[in-house]
């Protein structure tokens, strides 16, 4: 019997209606029923609390149960519990605000500026109108008579001054008043509460970061600053039980903070309506600011304060091996809990500062991380983080190290750093290179196909680094003989032999025999969802369905599979449990509890009949502005990569399956289907498809979804060397490949019997979603299969390639086999 901690107390004082509180409703709320499993809610509040990041705390934190505390700004009522679009559009029966949080955990809270807030906000409800994408990234605020300010800071000793924003998918964040940067009106309440009060928490619900300039002209007013991201339905209640210090701050930003927007490296290269150029290079967050631009953070990539402070001591640092292509770097270290108070826990990370070779490398590589337990004053615990130096090996795109398309260690002294932040990292050892070594030789795959100049390093005559400019490699591959090399072998037709995929599950007949039996009519139906969202073969208000999409296929024993979004939540017309966002369950930095959340997520799915959830969202923050960030875990492709992994193992272990997505670059909302994000292979490779890798080699998702933008001029669901060549081909991923939501009709420019859907399965992007066609009275089916026509054509696509995405969609229904059974059985 599980218990909704909303209605658990009794107190519904801080219960939004759900259509109020999310903005986004895609269909009607069938399920009433708001039981949610009580442990998937403790677990949340827990990683809600642990990914918000103390940037600041001058002894004013935590505030203390006996202390009277005032608590300034609209949205500790109007609290932002998630971003917008699939990613936060979740039927949750409940969300806590900041308000009563702080209640909850036994704050004493000053009640006649909470009564001044409660009855304005109720005559004052946020606005969500408007259509998609145009939902609001923040809530204007109250405006406060400055002798109430005064009067509340007789009564109560500290203030609490919350600031709210959201962005989403379809809706970036911009650099106006009321998103990137402040309102005024937000400025001058805190001109007024750091005025009259000696000691102020500023506590930051946000998805995105934000300009936080302004923290330096409020000096030391500004006791302490809290960056909560956007902790789901009990994001607040987590916020509160770590400002009454019941939970110690433990998290660290995953982002590097700029002093302003303009210090990002992409400042000048986002929001391009056709295209973007990836000038910066590798050198994206911190491996720009630590190399070039150190005195233009605010706060590095990292960072984060706890109750308690620690001594990191590092016991051993050494390598296993002589020679640097195998080598693993084991460093040992004690953490201390110097605090005779406070208990917390503290996370310490590895970087690898490589030599600059010929290539040039970023200052500083983050290359392992781990998180102590909750450490007692004075208690102490060894963790030991290993990484590979391979691991952090370099792409030569150019050719200029002599080895083009490898990865590549270059000589010389490799410096292993160990820290609580990027910046405060010290040296822990020096692992010497004596010459090149080629740690693992591909093939040029995805490379850039337009002129443009890419970022690299440089030293002036004192050494120090400099950006310099290079023209960024150009693609030299013949696509058309690639893949014409690469075409699979046909499985001879056999017609009805009676086999069902459930003897194939069994284990009574393999595979192939099954694919054998079906027509081409039947393998392009795999290759495509049940057209629509809220498919009728799916729980009501799914995203999609795939499968057993035809009467014949499902007679066969093809299950119809049911999508979901995710990340956030289950997205159905249900209700369902909203969970912290990306950003916030990255800056955990513990991916183990990140993994037993996800699992208590895959057994909701379990009762709510979603298949596959789809999420992680695993795109890099390549900018602060991107409207989607908060569904993505970082600027780092190695946090990227865990938490990816951890979401899937999760997910996973309840027998369904995730699906990281959107494969790949997909870094901006801003005409996000027709967008061409322009980037140079090695940029590809060491940032923007790493987590991706990292996730695929450590957790096997089910499912991958490829995204909507092109990528150096094919889209991601055409993309052959994206999808065959470096998922498949390099990585050995044998799953199903999926398209983000419709797609782009286009002409295969190297085959023209090739169109749309049958230029996608030639590249392994098994099957469309949700598999209709996009028209002025909604998604229709395809009128015209152009698989079957390309088919028949001489050039066109081939029936071996049209039965190997088949195996892709079908190898999925049999890992899903017993989850899909139970659920026909029940
Ligand atoms: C989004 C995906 C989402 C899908 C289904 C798309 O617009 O980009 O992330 O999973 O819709 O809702």
């Amino acid at each position: 019997m599980t218990t909704n901690p909303a209605t658990e107390s009794g107190d519904r004082s801080h219960v939004r209606p759900p259509v109020e509180s999310v903005a986004q409703i895609s269909a009607l709320l069938l399920d009433t029923d708001p039981t949610l499993d009580p442990e998937l809610a403790r677990t949340a509040r827990q990683a809600a609390a642990e990914g918000a990041v103390l940037l600041r705390n001058d002894g004013t934190l935590p505030l203390g149960i006996e202390r009277p505390v005032a608590v300034f700004g609209r949205v500790q009522i109007d609290w932002f519990a998630v971003g917008y679009g699939s990613g936060g559009d979740v039927k949750v029966p409940y969300v806590w605000n900041l308000l009563a949080g702080l209640r909850d955990a036994g704050v004493r809270v000053d009640e006649e500026v909470a009564e001044l807030y409660t009855a304005w906000a109720a005559d004052n409800r946020p606005s969500y109108e408007g259509t998609w994408g145009q939902w609001p990234h923040h809530f204007p605020e109250m405006l406060l008579d400055p002798a109430v300010v005064t009067a509340a800071a007789t009564r109560a000793e500290t203030a609490v001054v919350v600031i709210g924003r959201a962005a989403g998918e379809a809706r970036e964040s911009v650099l106006e008043p009321g998103s990137f940067y402040l309102t005024d009106d937000e400025r001058m309440l805190l001109d007024r509460v750091t005025t009259a009060f000696a000691r102020t928490v500023v506590i930051l619900d946000a998805g995105n970061v934000m300009d936080l300039s302004w923290l330096g002209d409020y000096g030391d007013r500004i006791g302490a600053v809290l960056y909560a991201w956007q902790g789901g339905m009990e994001g607040a209640r987590a916020v509160a039980a770590v400002l009454a210090g019941e939970i110690a701050p433990s998290g660290k930003l995953t982002d590097t903070i700029a002093h302003t927007y303009a210090d990002y490296p992409s400042a000048t290269n986002f929001g391009g309506a056709d295209f973007n150029v990836y000038a910066e290079d590798v050198f994206v967050g911190y491996r720009y600011f630590e190399t070039f631009a150190q005195d233009r953070v605010q706060f590095p990539f990292g960072f984060g304060l706890g109750y308690a402070s620690f001594d990191v001591t590092v016991v051993e640092a050494t390598t296993d091996a002589a020679d640097a292509a195998s080598a693993r770097v084991t460093v040992t270290v004690d953490v201390r809990n110097t605090d005779a108070v406070h208990s917390g826990k503290e996370t310490v990370q590895v970087y690898l500062a490589a030599p600059d070779g010929r290539l040039g490398k970023p200052a500083r590589a983050l290359a392992a991380f781990a998180k102590t337990g909750l450490l007692a004053p004075g208690e102490t615990e060894r963790l030991t983080l290993q990484f590979r130096l391979a691991d952090l090996a370099s792409y030569d795109d150019s050719g200029v190290t002599g080895h083009r398309s490898a990865f590549v260690l270059e000589p010389g002294e490799y410096a292993i750093l160990v820290g609580t932040d990027v910046r405060s990292a010290s040296l822990a050892l020096t692992v010497p290179v004596d010459e090149l070594r080629v740690v693992r030789q591909v093939a040029e795959a995805a490379a850039a196909q337009t002129p443009f100049a890419r970022m690299t390093l440089a030293r002036d005559d004192s050494g120090a680094a400099v950006v310099a400019w290079e023209d960024a490699p150009q693609a030299t591959v013949d696509r058309r003989e690639r893949i014409l090399s690469g075409l699979p072998d046909a499985i001879a037709f056999t017609g009805d032999q009676g086999i069902s995929l459930d003897a194939v599950a069994a284990g009574r007949a393999t595979l192939d025999a099954f694919i054998a039996q079906l027509t081409p009519e039947e393998l392009a139906l795999l290759a495509r969802g049940d057209v629509t969202m809220h498919s009728p073969l799916g729980a009501p208000g799914n995203a999609g369905v795939l499968g057993g999409v035809s009467p014949e296929l499902r007679a066969k024993g093809v299950p119809p599979i049911t999508t979901t979004d995710g990340p956030s939540g289950l997205r159905l017309s249900a209700y369902a449990s909203l969970l912290p966002s990306g950003t916030a369950l990255a800056s955990t930095w513990n991916p183990a509890l990140v993994r037993e959340l996800a699992a208590l997520h895959g057994q909701e799915m379990l009762r709510k009949g979603s298949d596959v959830l789809l999420s992680p969202g695993m795109n890099i923050h390549r900018d602060p502005l991107c409207g989607r960030n908060f569904e993505y875990f970082s600027e780092d492709p190695l946090v990227t990569g865990r938490f990816g992994a951890a979401i899937v193992q999760g997910v996973q272990s309840a027998g369904v399956s995730a699906c990281p997505k959107h494969f790949a670059a997909n870094n901006q909302e801003t005409n996000r289907t027709r967008n061409d994000s322009r980037v140079s292979e090695r940029a590809l490779r060491e940032i923007y498809l790493r987590g991706f890798e990292l996730c695929v080699a450590e957790a096997q998702p089910r499912t991958i979804m490829t995204s909507y933008n092109q990528i150096n001029g094919v889209w991601a669901h055409y993309h052959h060397d994206l999808v065959t060549t470096i998922l498949r081909g390099e990585w050995g991923y044998t799953g199903c490949v999926i398209t983000d939501w419709w797609m782009e009709d286009a002409d295969d420019p190297d085959f023209p019997d090739l169109t749309d859907n049958a230029y996608r399965v030639r590249a392994q992007v098994d099957v469309l979603m949700p598999g209709g066609v996009k028209t002025a009275d909604g998604p229709q089916a395809y009128a015209d299969d152009t698989i079957l026509q390309s088919l028949a054509r001489a050039d066109g696509l081939t029936i071996g390639e049209l039965q190997r995405g088949a195996r892709n969609v079908l190898g999925l229904a049999l890992a899903l086999a017993p989850v899909l059974a139970d659920r026909a059985g029940a």
